[in-house]
């Protein structure tokens, strides 16, 4: 496995005749890595030739009062997991190298970047789309894996994708989750024992409305009342938002259907959480 912190050096093993006609699979992550980015990984190693693995806490995706200074970070076993999981690259590049002096560009994916977590992070999609659109010039990937634990990134990185005609096939993965529910992320670990045992609640809310749904309740007005009960039993919960829309444009819906999503986050202490599920889809 190789590791690789320069950019050109990055875009020249991606770029032929290096590339030699092999198919690249990339999955870009954040770091601080977890069984919900190793499923990613996994599908990557059986989708192509070279599976790329890129590490960078992108800073322009952070609010000023976000989480960037404390985002979690352990390289080393970042590494391991990498190599266990047949990562062929691990590319961490350095903010510094990303954002240089100068840097003014960037990509933003209107409407559906702005409900659910454009609402409250202002900002936040536009730097995701635009750090996903320089790491796909730099590693030129044939497919590129993303877990719909983000659903809404998901959708945005779709709709870039293809408004921009970029040559990248966007695939994907379910929500890997811990055993009693609680969905898997970097940021579990900000958690203390008892916010932990709190933040069962999203999965509460998803179970409940799931369950309701296949009994025949399709009224969004009861859905959202049941799931935002079970959330306000939990003294440490505050929801930020707890919304349906239809799954493909994020768009409001009236009654709910199998294709409805039902998306939430919820501040656990200081701990912001997201959730997602869409009605008629296995968990
Ligand atoms: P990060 O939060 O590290 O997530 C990297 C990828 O792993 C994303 O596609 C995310 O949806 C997926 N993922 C995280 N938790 C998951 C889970 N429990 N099950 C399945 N997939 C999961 O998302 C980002 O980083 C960044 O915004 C990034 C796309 C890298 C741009 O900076």
């Amino acid at each position: 496995m190789k590791i690789i912190n320069s950019i050109i050096h990055m875009q020249a093993l991606a770029i032929a005749p290096e590339r030699n006609g092999r198919c690249i699979t990339f999955v870009p992550t954040m770091g601080y890595l977890h069984e919900g980015h190793a499923s990613l990984l996994r599908e990557g190693r059986k989708r192509g030739d070279v599976l790329v693995l890129s590490i960078f806490v992108n800073p322009i995706q952070f609010g000023k009062n976000e989480d960037l200074d404390r985002y979690p970070r352990d390289l080393e076993r970042d590494c391991q997991i990498a190599d266990e999981c047949g990562v062929d690259i691990v590319f961490i590049p350095t903010a510094a190298e990303m954002y240089p002096h100068g840097f003014q560009t960037g990509v933003s994916v209107r409407e559906i970047s702005l409900p659910l977590c454009g609402g409250s992070r202002p900002g936040h999609f536009d730097g995701v789309s635009t750090v996903v659109a320089k790491l796909f010039n730099i590693v030129r990937p044939d497919v590129a894996l993303f877990g719909c634990k983000d659903f809404q990134q998901l959708a945005v990185i779709r709709r870039m994708t293809s408004d921009l005609n970029m040559p990248v096939e966007i695939v994907g993965m379910p929500i890997v989750r811990e055993p009693d529910g609680l969905a898997m992320s970097s940021r579990n670990a900000y958690l203390t024992p008892a916010e932990r045992t709190s933040a069962l609640c999203l999965f509460g809310a998803i179970t409940r409305v799931r369950e309701l749904f296949a009994a025949g309740e399709y009224s969004i007005d009861v859905l959202t009342r049941e799931a935002r009960a079970i959330i306000e039993q939990e003294p440490a919960a505050v929801i930020d938002y707890l919304e349906f829309r239809d799954s493909s444009l994020l768009q409001e819906v009236e009654v709910a259907d199998s294709s409805t999503l039902l998306a939430l986050a919820v501040k656990i202490g200081s701990t912001r959480l997201i959730d997602n599920t869409v009605l008629g889809e296995n968990l």
